[in-house]
């Protein structure tokens, strides 16, 4: 995978799979404190201990389509590569949380990529899981809220082609002025 935001995507389909009503994606990115961290928190069906052990390994997988998982051991990867940590808890029932810290300035830190795009793409294959997005750069702060949304739609879809080009523009502008 070429941008962080890929690995967000394959990473947030999971917690999909995983049943999830509620999937966060929190990015607390600092150019002060050379840091890019990302969240991915869920409401899933969780993993048991033994499972959650062994889950950055390739080799684990629950998907029967190829013998081998790729996402968390991918995006571990690629945080460690910058230099970085990546984490996982996980309680069965409850949820998941994925965290993956990079160092901001590596030359082998992936770009972000569009997480506007990303976000859309979540919403629209996903219309019973609610998705919030909050974007931390330098103490400047954007929120997103599927939840928020929602209440202001009174009856329109969420994943209408209207509204989620709208959501496109609206977290497109919002991350413009995070970064201005
Ligand atoms: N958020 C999650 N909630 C529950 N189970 C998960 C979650 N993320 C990953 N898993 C489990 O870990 C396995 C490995 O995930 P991953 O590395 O993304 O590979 P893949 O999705 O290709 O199987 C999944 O098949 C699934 O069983
Ligand atoms: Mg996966």
């Amino acid at each position: 995978m070429t941008e962080l935001s890929l690995h967000i995507l394959d990473i947030v389909n999971n917690s999909t799979k995983a049943g999830a009503t509620l999937v966060q994606v929190d990015i607390d990115e600092s150019v002060i404190r050379n840091e890019l961290k990302i969240t991915i928190t869920d409401n899933g069906c969780g993993m048991d201990e033994d499972f959650l052990s062994k889950v950055t390994d390739p080799f684990k997988t629950t998907r029967t389509t190829r013998k081998v998982g790729m996402g968390l051991s991918l995006f571990k990867n690629a945080a460690e590569l910058t230099g970085g940590s990546f984490g996982i808890t996980s309680e069965l029932g409850k949820g998941t949380q994925v965290t993956a810290t990079f160092v901001h300035d590596s030359i082998d830190r992936q770009p972000l990529g569009d997480m506007a795009s990303t976000m859309v793409t979540l919403i629209g294959g996903s219309e019973s899981t609610d998705f919030v997005y909050r974007h931390n750069f330098d103490g400047k702060e954007f929120e997103f809220s599927t939840v928020e949304v929602k209440k202001i739609l009174d009856g329109v879809s969420v994943v209408s082609p209207e509204i989620l080009s709208w959501i496109n523009g609206y977290i497109s502008e919002g991350l413009g002025e995070l970064y201005e």
